[in-house]
C-alpha cells in the first residue's frame, strides 16, 4: 500500500499515473463531438451503485477504465462550444498545470509553516486584484471557496462594522435580481426574516436607485440600522451591473457599507475594451470576484477584497496549536488569520500561473470576445421572429423565450419553453439554462466560451424551436 503514497521512493509511480490520467482526459477532450451524452439518472446509477467501495481494483488504468463508465463518458463538457446554461466557464490550460501542481505539493494555506511562498503568492494576488479594482492602499482580502463563501464574509464584515443593539434591527439591500447568497448570508449571520430588502429594477434588470434611496430612508424613519447595501456587477441571469456611482453616493450619503458582488463581472477587471461598465466598484467596501466565472479558472477560485484591511479583524481567532497572537508580533503572515476557513487549497496558484504564462491582457481578450459574441447573439435573437429577448447583454448571457405565433396561452408557451430545454438536454446536442422572468419561463444562454461562435447560437436557437414546435403539435393532437 505504500507504493500509493506519494513521497520520494514513489516519484516514478506518480509521474505514470497522473501520465495515464491526464491522457485519458486529452483523449476524452479531443474526441468529445457533443456538451453532453443525455444519460439519465435512471441509466446511470445502476452502474455506480453497483461499485463496491470495499473491493479496490488496485490497479490504475482499471480504475481509469471504470471511471470511463461511471463519469468520463456522460459528463458536462464545460469546454464544448455548445454548452451554453450556467456560469461555468472553459478553462485555461496554465491554471489545469497548476491544479496538478498544487494537490501534489499539498500545500494548507491557513499558515505560513504549511505553505511558505504559497501565502506571499496568494498575498501577492490579492494586492493584484485589489489594485485593479482600485481600493487604495490599505485594501486586503483573501481567497475563498467560490462567490457564495465570498459573499457571506463581505456581509460578515459589514455586520460587524455597523452599530447596531440588536440583529434584527438590521438591513440588507440588494435588487430583486442579485443572487440568493445575499439570502442565505443574511440567515447564516443570524439577521432576522426580513432583513434583506429587495429593491425592484428597471427594464435593464439594474438596481433601481431611486427605490433604493427611498427604502434606506425608510429604513432610517423607522429606526432600523442599514448593514449593507449588495451591489451587483453582473446578475447572474442578466448580466447586468448595477449603477455602482449612484449607489456608491448613497452608501456614503447614509454611511453604509458598499459590498459589490462582482462574482461575474469582474472579467472586466482584465478586459481591454469594457472595463468602463464598472466603474465605481473602486469606491466599494468590498468585492467578491470568481475566478472560476470569468477569469476562466477551474473550480475553486474566488476572492474577498476589502477597502479596509482592518476589517478583516472580524474573522480573526487565535489558536496555540495554529496561530498564537505572538506570530501576529513576529510579522509572521498567516492567512488564516483573514478566512473563514482553516486548511485551505492553495487555489491562487492557478491564477498565478495563468497570470504568468498568459498574463491579464489574455484574460481580458478572452471576456471581451464572449462579450462581443453575446452582442452578435442578442442581434440574432432580436431579429428572429419565433423569440423574445429580454435585455441587451452588459457581460456575456441572454435570456429569451420562444413565442410561437400561433399560440396566445402564456402558460403552453412556458410549458413548451421548458420542454424544449429538457428534450435538449436528453438529446446532448446543446446544453441550456432557464430561468423564470414576470412569472413566465425563459431560456438563458451563459456565453463563457470563446470558441462559440455566432453560427453555434443559431443552431441552437433552431434545435430549440424544432423541439418546442414538436412539443406544441404533440399537445395538440393529445387535445384532439
Ligand atoms: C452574481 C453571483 N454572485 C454569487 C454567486 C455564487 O458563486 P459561487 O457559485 O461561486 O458560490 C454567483 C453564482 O452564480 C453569482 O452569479
Amino acid at each position: 500500500m505504500r507504493s500509493h503514497l506519494l513521497n520520494g521512493l514513489t516519484a516514478e509511480h506518480y509521474r505514470r499515473s497522473v501520465t495515464e490520467g491526464v491522457e485519458r482526459v486529452a483523449a476524452k477532450l479531443a474526441t468529445t463531438d457533443r456538451p453532453f451524452t443525455g444519460v439519465t439518472v435512471d441509466a446511470l446509477s445502476p452502474a455506480i451503485d453497483a461499485i463496491d467501495l470495499d473491493r479496490p481494483l488496485g490497479d490504475t488504468t482499471a480504475v481509469l477504465d471504470e471511471l470511463e463508465d461511471v463519469y468520463l463518458r456522460d459528463a458536462v463538457y464545460f469546454h464544448h462550444p455548445r454548452y451554453l446554461a450556467h456560469l461555468n466557464c472553459p478553462v485555461v490550460i496554465p491554471a489545469v498545470l497548476a491544479e496538478a501542481v498544487l494537490s501534489a505539493v499539498n500545500s494548507s494555506l491557513d499558515t505560513w509553516d504549511q505553505s511558505a511562498g504559497g501565502t506571499l503568492i496568494e498575498r501577492k494576488l490579492i494586492d493584484w486584484t485589489a489594485a485593479r479594482i482600485g481600493l487604495g492602499p490599505a485594501a486586503d482580502g483573501v481567497f475563498t471557496s467560490g462567490g457564495t463563501q465570498s459573499n457571506l464574509q463581505a456581509l460578515l464584515l459589514a455586520r460587524e462594522e455597523a452599530k447596531s443593539d440588536s440583529l434584527a434591527k438590521l438591513r440588507i439591500f440588494a435588487s430583486e435580481v442579485s443572487h440568493f447568497s445575499v439570502k442565505k448570508s443574511a440567515k447564516l449571520l443570524g439577521l432576522g426574516p426580513d432583513a434583506v430588502v429587495t429593491i425592484p429594477v428597471d427594464h435593464d434588470k439594474r438596481m433601481q436607485t431611486v427605490a433604493l434611496a427611498r427604502e434606506l430612508e425608510r429604513c432610517a424613519r423607522e429606526g432600523l440600522v442599514p448593514m449593507a447595501v449588495v451591489a451587483t456587477a453582473g446578475t447572474t441571469d442578466f448580466g447586468s451591473i448595477d449603477p455602482l456611482p449612484e449607489i456608491a453616493g448613497l452608501c456614503a450619503q447614509y454611511g453604509v457599507w458598499m459590498h459589490v458582488d462582482a462574482a461575474y463581472g469582474c472579467g472586466l477587471l482584465a478586459s481591454l475594451k469594457y472595463r468602463d461598465r464598472i466603474d465605481g466598484i473602486e469606491r466599494a467596501d468590498s468585492v467578491t470576484v470568481d475566478y472560476h466565472k470569468s477569469f476562466f479558472q477551474p473550480v475553486s477560485s474566488s476572492a474577498v477584497l476589502v477597502r479596509d484591511a482592518a476589517t478583516l479583524r472580524h474573522a480573526t481567532y487565535h489558536a496555540e496549536y495554529l496561530n498564537p497572537r505572538r506570530m501576529v508580533q513576529e510579522r509572521i503572515p498567516n492567512q488564516v488569520d483573514k478566512s473563514l476557513q482553516t486548511t485551505r487549497r492553495f487555489d491562487a496558484l492557478k491564477l498565478w500561473l495563468t497570470l504568468r504564462t498568459m498574463g491579464a491582457d489574455g484574460i481580458g481578450q478572452l471576456f471581451d470576445e464572449v462579450c462581443d459574441l453575446a452582442r452578435e447573439g442578442w442581434a440574432l435573437l432580436a431579429a428572429d421572429p419565433r423569440y423574445d429577448v429580454v435585455v441587451e447583454p452588459s457581460l456575456s448571457t441572454l435570456v429569451f423565450r420562444y413565442i410561437p405565433a400561433a399560440v396566445t396561452d402564456p402558460a403552453e408557451i412556458d410549458r413548451a419553453n421548458l420542454y424544449a430545454r429538457k428534450a435538449l438536454f436528453a438529446s446532448g446536442d446543446a446544453v441550456v439554462a432557464g430561468t423564470k422572468v414576470a412569472g413566465r419561463h425563459y431560456l438563458k444562454f451563459t456565453l463563457l466560451n470563446p470558441e462559440t461562435k455566432a453560427d453555434d447560437i443559431a443552431a441552437v436557437l433552431d434545435l430549440i424551436a424544432g423541439h418546442a414546435e414538436q412539443y406544441l403539435g404533440e399537445s395538440l393532437d393529445r387535445a384532439s
